[in-house]
């Protein structure tokens, strides 16, 4: 009998539930059909959170988090949270769980499926094998800095500032995280930043090299952030692995997630110096279809995966969820955000249906 592993269920708000519900499905045949030994408990979070709390991050809510062995999230805000004070709103709760856990390392995949080729919006040959990592800093930088807010000036306006810092050890960290991931894929590793700008980043730029030292095998190159959007665009395969800080890494990630055609599709981590992680899918609370029971419920269900791989040492049975999607996508199951002219797309529950069959 393997140890029993317990996982924070944190649904979130609009899509997030329903999505985290078909997930939550998966752990249930995991535990009966796969001796998986794994508990779950639920908490409200974002809008959830400061409906039932008064609080995006409730203290129940993390203090789940704290003593789980990781964190399943759906996906938090939308318009009703939108008129909320600045400290209460959803976003508010991700940057805080991100920041008391500790999670700084955001590890964020655009993998196009060979299944999924024509729904890239880019021509099949510059997309087609597409398999990029990128790692982005997640508990520092502008995001985080200190002073920031809105006031007054002398001229009778108001002036609103923020403040981009990154310490040694903050850089040193998260390149050391990835060049770790570049040692287990191709070893290439693109670090992102405006050095020809922001002396933040001349700074990063220096520790990335130093910390290259320790790994000669890994080949390393740097990139101005316009031209490595640009570059993502024209031709992305030329990635491996891409390491920038918080607010570049959200810019591009987004950007990365769309060439593969699916943003439904894509798992994420957000991990802490000892791998402990929060999971979720890349794409967000999608508030116009919550409720209709047509998201595509594959990203969370794979980010459950990736969960099982690298936080709960159980990469058998991440294998096992995997193989189940990748039978169902080969099958021609398709939800709305992926469905070809000719498909008539599963809904959220179909898909999870056809991902348990496959499992069983
Ligand atoms: C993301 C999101 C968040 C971020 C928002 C919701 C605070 O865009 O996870 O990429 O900017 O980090
Ligand atoms: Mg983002």
């Amino acid at each position: 009998m393997t140890t029993s592993k317990s996982i924070a269920i944190l649904p979130g708000d609009g899509i997030g539930p329903e999505v985290i519900a078909q997930a939550v499905r998966v752990i249930d045949c995991l535990n009966e059909k796969h001796a998986a030994n794994l508990t779950y408990e639920e908490a409200p979070f974002g809008g959830a959170g400061y409906d039932l709390h008064g609080s995006p991050l409730p203290e129940v809510t993390l203090d789940l988090a704290k003593r789980s062995d990781a964190i399943l999230l759906g996906a938090i805000g939308g318009p009703k949270w939108e008129a909320v004070e600045r400290s209460l709103r959803p976003e508010r709760g991700l940057l805080g769980i991100r920041s008391a856990l500790g999670l700084f390392s955001n590890l964020r995949p655009a993998i196009l499926y060979p299944e999924l080729a024509d729904a890239s919006t880019l021509k099949p040959e510059v997309v087609s094998g597409l398999d990029i990592m990128i790692v982005r800093e997640l508990t520092g930088g502008i995001y985080f800095g200190q002073p920031r807010g809105i006031e007054p000036t002398d001229q009778g306006e108001r002036r609103g500032y923020n403040t981009m810092h990154y310490s040694e050890s903050e850089i040193s960290r998260i390149a050391d995280s990835a060049y770790k991931i570049a040692m287990q894929r191709d070893k290439r590793l693109c670090s992102v930043d405006k050095a020809n700008v922001l002396e933040t980043s001349e700074l990063w730029r220096e520790i990335v090299i130093e910390v290259g030292k320790d790994y000669p095998d890994v080949e390393l190159s740097h990139m101005y952030i316009d031209n490595a959007c640009m570059q993502l665009i024209r031709a992305p395969k030329q990635f491996d692995v891409i390491v920038t800080g918080n607010i570049f890494g959200d810019i591009l990630s987004d950007a990365a997630s769309m060439l593969t055609g699916s943003i439904g599709m894509l798992p994420s981590a957000s991990l802490d110096e000892n791998g402990k992680g929060m999971y979720e899918p890349v794409h967000g609370s999608a508030p116009d279809i919550a409720g209709k029971n047509i998201a595509n419920p594959i990203a969370t269900i794979l980010s459950l995966a990736m969960m099982l791989r690298s936080s709960l040492d159980r990469a058998d049975l991440a294998t096992k969820v995997e193989a189940a999607v990748r039978k169902v996508l080969q099958n021609g199951l398709r939800t709305a955000d992926i469905a070809g002219p000719n498909d008539k797309p599963a809904s959220t529950a179909e898909m999870g249906d056809a991902i348990l069959a496959a499992l069983e």
